[in-house]
């Protein structure tokens, strides 16, 4: 996988294309384990977090072809399923919590391998465990793993969740499809991804209303059949195209986006400074100034992205002025900022809120990516650092990113992959 290798100081300018998101996909790969046969999904990225995911519900039974010209996947459930997600998959990608609705949904069992540092009860999953338990399963925790039963059809209950939690919402949409009555699931997700999960069961024969609401309510039904269905495209690496051409300047359109999916954040670019047009599957950011520095706060959607939150925080960096960034979902987001400041980057953390003073040029340095965004940030730091930034882990950025290296060519970077024996003697 190497490292990138990025010479700074170079505009952006041309075209790209997204596909579709890396953080619907993978729920959609576990949303066909709930129909015995054949569904298709297309608009899909290629992404390691997509090979992954296919290991996972291989391993369950299902027989899963990725066709990467068509970019579409071919997933074939059989009427048996194993009921066991093993450590060695679910430690790579949190996402493979996803399969556990359709598991206990279609098995009434599920031995789910607990992603490292959580347990039961514990803040990441306690949603999840709760809202199901209000369904009629039993849900214990033993050597590592989660164990979910329930001894009769799952019956449908009243959800109210603490907190609009994206994979919560899922699990207990994926459950309550085919529970007996009608479910309410209240204070529910809204993100586009989560549209897109209902619109893929509706398409299988589930019956949810208030779909974009944050009131889902789902009359079960007693079996869904297979579908085919287009991921939605993926809003943040499309807005991740978008912060790159305010941070590194110049003139960038991105096409087979929502740009109605990323208005906060266009409007953000539009404040810092950027010329953002809009048409119906397509958006154009140019950039001829510096940025003004733009304070920043995530919130569920349709509150500003936390995964946009890194590239923002890059951006801030190199703006006029600055920025106050205000993380409510994920304190460890954060975590990058160290990495960013070896750049030259001026971030003072305190608790969930950084403060950004903007530097009219970064420094090229060695930085290690920690997660995907974090990793596609730093790269877009190098693209307006002086001299040579070389990113190291970038298996995190191929998780999210499909074809990152050769867009940003593409655009006029100054990027490359290289092996890592090169990397580790620069
Ligand atoms: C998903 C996305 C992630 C995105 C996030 C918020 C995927 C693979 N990941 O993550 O990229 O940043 O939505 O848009 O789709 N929480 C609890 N208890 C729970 C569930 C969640 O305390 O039962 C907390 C989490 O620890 C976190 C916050 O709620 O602090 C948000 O979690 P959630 O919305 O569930 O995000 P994910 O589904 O994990």
């Amino acid at each position: 996988m190497g490292a990138f290798r990025i010479s700074g100081g170079h505009h952006l300018t041309g075209e790209v294309s997204v596909r579709g998101a890396k953080n619907s996909v993978l729920k959609l790969m576990a949303v066909a384990l709930l129909a015995e046969g054949r569904t298709t999904i297309t608009n899909v990225p290629d992404i390691m977090d997509v090979t992954i995911m296919g290991q996972l519900i291989s391993r369950l039974g299902a027989t899963v072809d990725f066709d990467s010209e068509q970019r579409q996947l071919i997933i074939d459930v059989p009427a048996e399923l194993e009921q066991r997600a093993d450590y060695d998959l679910v430690r790579q990608m949190r996402a493979s919590i996803s399969v556990l609705g359709p598991l206990i949904a279609r098995l009434g069992v599920a031995d789910i391998a607990l992603p490292g540092g959580d347990a039961i009860g514990s803040r990441g999953l306690d949603m999840h465990m709760a809202g199901l338990e209000r369904m009629g399963v039993k849900v214990t925790s033993e050597h590592g793993y989660l164990l979910a039963s329930a001894p009769e059809r799952l019956r449908a209950a009243s959800i109210w969740l603490d907190f609009p939690s994206v994979g919560a919402t899922e699990t207990l949409l994926m459950a309550s499809v085919t529970a007996d009555g009608t479910t309410v699931i209240d204070n529910a997700a809204r993100e586009p991804e989560i549209v897109d999960i209902c619109e893929m069961l509706a398409g299988m024969g589930a019956r949810i209303g208030g779909v974009g609401t944050s009131t889902l309510v789902i009359d079960g039904v007693d079996a869904l059949h297979p579908t085919t269905h287009a991921t939605v495209p993926d809003r943040i690496v499309a807005g991740t195209w978008a912060a790159a051409a305010a941070i590194a300047g110049g003139d960038v359109t991105v096409h087979g986006a929502d740009y109605h999916h990323l208005e906060i954040a266009l409007d953000k670019l539009t404040s810092a400074g950027a010329d953002v047009t809009t048409a119906s599957d397509m958006f154009r950011v140019r950039m001829e100034d510096r940025a003004t520095a733009v304070d920043i706060v995530t919130l569920p959607y349709p509150g500003f992205p936390t995964d946009l939150q890194p590239q923002f925080i890059t951006l801030n960096a190199v703006s006029q002025g600055v920025a106050m960034v205000t993380e409510n979902l994920f304190e460890s987001r954060f975590k990058f900022v160290n990495e960013l400041v070896r750049l030259g980057a001026d971030v003072r953390i305190e608790g969930h809120h950084a403060l950004v003073r903007g530097r009219e040029r970064l420094s090229g340095a060695p930085v290690v990516a920690t997660d995907i965004r974090a990793g596609a940030s730093l790269v877009l730091a190098g693209l307006v650092a002086n001299g040579e930034t070389l990113v190291t882990e970038v298996h995190h950025i191929d998780r999210g990113y499909d074809s990152f290296v050769t867009d940003l060519q593409s655009l006029g970077a100054d990027i490359e992959r290289v092996p890592l024996p090169l990397a580790a003697s620069l």
